[in-house]
């Protein structure tokens, strides 16, 4: 496989998303795409922002904005954050975009013309002072059960139960809090996913190499029995259930719903990528356009994988075309702040924003990454936080790379030292290096960022460890080229290192490559350390890098956990 397409999960376009809505999905599909390239592999890497349904539409209204401009100004500052964090995208779209118009109502033709639509008649709550149906989430009353008071008409909060808006007493409107609500008959499009178990099974089951958290997921759905599921609400906001610019009979003022647009955006988003940029989308999705080649890897937290799983496969399989499937998903659990949710409205954690006011992307990203929610849940708290950027990029990784360059830069007038040959002490450390490499790469295959970022870490302790027992330090006076030789070693070390943190640590690596080299296209993933051992020119000017990593003092812990409403659990 030459080419890997790589999307991550769609945010929510409803504000800044928080730390554990980047570690949940876009980053490490960042880590991954990095990863990639780093490897010479062309690489797609789609993301965008998901613009529909009620939540939209409400936090529109809250701030005073239409909503299509609301979602246009969203999607801005969301990118613009994007960028600042080093999020690689090729495309970073808009499911609101006329190219996810055309192609979701697209697939709804061919879902139409090939039988797995059906109209069905529903019962829907209709709010007359709000003078619009209701989603069951925007009804609230008292629950049948258990007498919680503040109820939603999906689920109690209270006792868990799934509810129907039927099931509470004194319903009203949580949009306008009115009470003036009925119930109406409203027709919709049904997809009849039932007949598609079989099919669905069939391709999970051939998944051998999936993780159990994605499969048992999937499976969970498949054995209770797959309900047809509406793929259209009545709503003003969203991709209108047309064909051809003609609506379907019926179906004025309804929208698709929003699950049903939202992951066909990944291909919506390559189509944007490819007219803005001249370059043909199909040869990413359509297996009759070349996508045979194509490893499609898609990233997300577990609560998408349902619809990965079983919706999207539905729309793609039953449109009865040639669409590129995904090959491999990488789900994650979530990650808490101080063993709770991070929760907007109760000021608990910290958003893609307020995070860059504090410290650069390189901070954030390497915590994040190597405390990737992946085998379990992870929890995020400060004192954790100080304490790995403070041992593993600080001490360990910043260290490195300072120290030598200044050493070279006192001592050997900041040039690579010439003389000497390496010798049994940098043979045993490049042949401890490379097993960990070895390591390293598979586990980077595997989307394992956790382990991936433990092998790192090793790597460059080694590195210190091999400083200590060459001590160049001591030995400049009395055998100055044997100094020379482990300065020329360490640099040529610390150059490789950044080639492997890149896809943890872009800016940073950027910064040592540029220091060393200066340029930064030796940070190419490397076959064997072997390879990178004479990569800077004996001879050639270095530059010591500006202090890499700045340790995180108590202070600061305590004004931020006090600000972000950090506390002990
Ligand atoms: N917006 C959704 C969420 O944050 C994810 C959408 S993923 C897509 O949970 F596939 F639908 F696009
Ligand atoms: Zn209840």
């Amino acid at each position: 496989m030459s080419r890997y397409l790589i999307t991550s999960a769609l945010p929510y376009i409803n504000g800044v998303k928080h730390l554990g809505n980047l570690v949940g999905s876009m980053l490490p599909a960042d880590a991954y795409a990095r990863f990639h390239r780093a490897r010479g592999r062309e690489v797609l890497f789609v993301c965008a922002t998901d613009e529909h349904g009620t939540p939209a539409e409400l936090a529109a209204h809250e701030a005073g904005l239409p909503v299509a401009e609301y979602c246009a100004k969203m999607h801005t500052l969301q990118k613009g954050l994007g960028e600042r964090f080093g999020l690689s995208f090729d495309s970073f779209g808009r499911s609101h975009s006329a190219q996810n118009h055309e192609i979701t109502q697209h697939f709804y033709h061919q879902l139409d013309k090939n039988g797995f639509l059906e109209e069905r008649v529903t019962r829907q709550v209709y709010s007359i002072d709000d003078g619009r149906f209701l989603p069951d989430r925007y009804v609230v009353g008292t629950c049948k059960y258990c007498g919680y008071e503040k109820a939603r008409g999906d689920q109690c909060e209270n006792c868990t139960r799934v509810l129907d808006p039927t099931d509470l007493i004194n319903p009203h409107s949580a949009i306008s809090g009115s009470t003036n609500i009925e119930t109406r008959d409203s027709k919709h499009l049904f997809l009849k996913q039932s007949q598609m178990v079989g099919r669905l099974r069939e391709w999970i089951d051939s998944k051998k190499d999936w993780p159990l958290l994605v499969t048992s997921i999937a499976r969970k759905w498949l054995d209770e029995g797959l309900n047809d599921r509406s793929i259209t609400r009545d709503l003003s906001w969203g991709i209108p259930v047309t064909y051809k610019g003609e609506v379907r009979p019926g179906f004025e003022g309804k929208v698709f719903y929003v699950w049903f647009d939202a992951p066909i955006e990944y291909i919506g988003a390559t189509m944007e990528w490819a007219d803005a940029t001249e370059n043909n989308w199909k040869r990413w999705w359509r297996e009759d356009e070349g996508a045979t080649d194509v490893r499609y890897v898609q990233v997300m937290g577990k609560d998408n994988v349902p619809f990965h799983t079983v919706g999207f496969p539905v729309t793609l399989f039953g449109s009865q075309e040639p669409w590129k499937v995904v090959d491999y998903i990488k789900g994650l659990n979530w990650m808490n702040y101080y063993g709770g949710k991070f929760s907007t409205s109760g000021n608990r954690g910290v958003f893609m924003d307020q995070a860059l006011e504090l410290l650069p992307a390189d901070y954030w990203r390497w915590y994040l990454l190597a405390n990737a929610p992946e085998s379990d849940d992870s929890n995020f708290t400060w004192e954790h936080f100080q304490a790995t950027v403070n041992h593993d990029l600080a001490d360990v990784l910043g260290n490195f790379v300072n120290r030598i360059a200044k050493f070279c830069t006192t001592r050997f007038e900041g040039r690579i030292p010439e003389q000497g040959e390496y010798g049994a002490l940098e043979t045993e450390t490049t042949a401890a290096l490379d097993q960990r490499l070895a390591t390293l790469t598979r586990y980077m295959e595997a989307l394992e960022f956790r382990k991936s970022a433990t092998e790192l870490r090793s790597m460059w302790v080694i590195g210190n460890e091999y400083l200590q027992k060459a001590e160049p330090w001591m030995k400049i006076k009395l055998n100055p080229v044997a100094a020379g030789v482990s300065i020329r070693y360490a640099l040529n070390l610390a150059l490789a290192f950044a080639a492997l943190a890149q896809p943890f640590i872009p800016e940073t690596s950027a910064k040592i490559s540029y220091a060393l080299a200066n340029t930064d296209s030796a940070l190419t993933w490397p076959k064997t350390l072997t390879d990178r051992l004479s990569q800077l020119t004996p001879g050639a000017p270095i530059t010591v890098p500006e202090v890499l990593f700045a340790k995180i003092k108590d202070t600061q812990v305590a004004e931020w956990a006090k600000r972000f409403g950090g506390v002990d659990p």
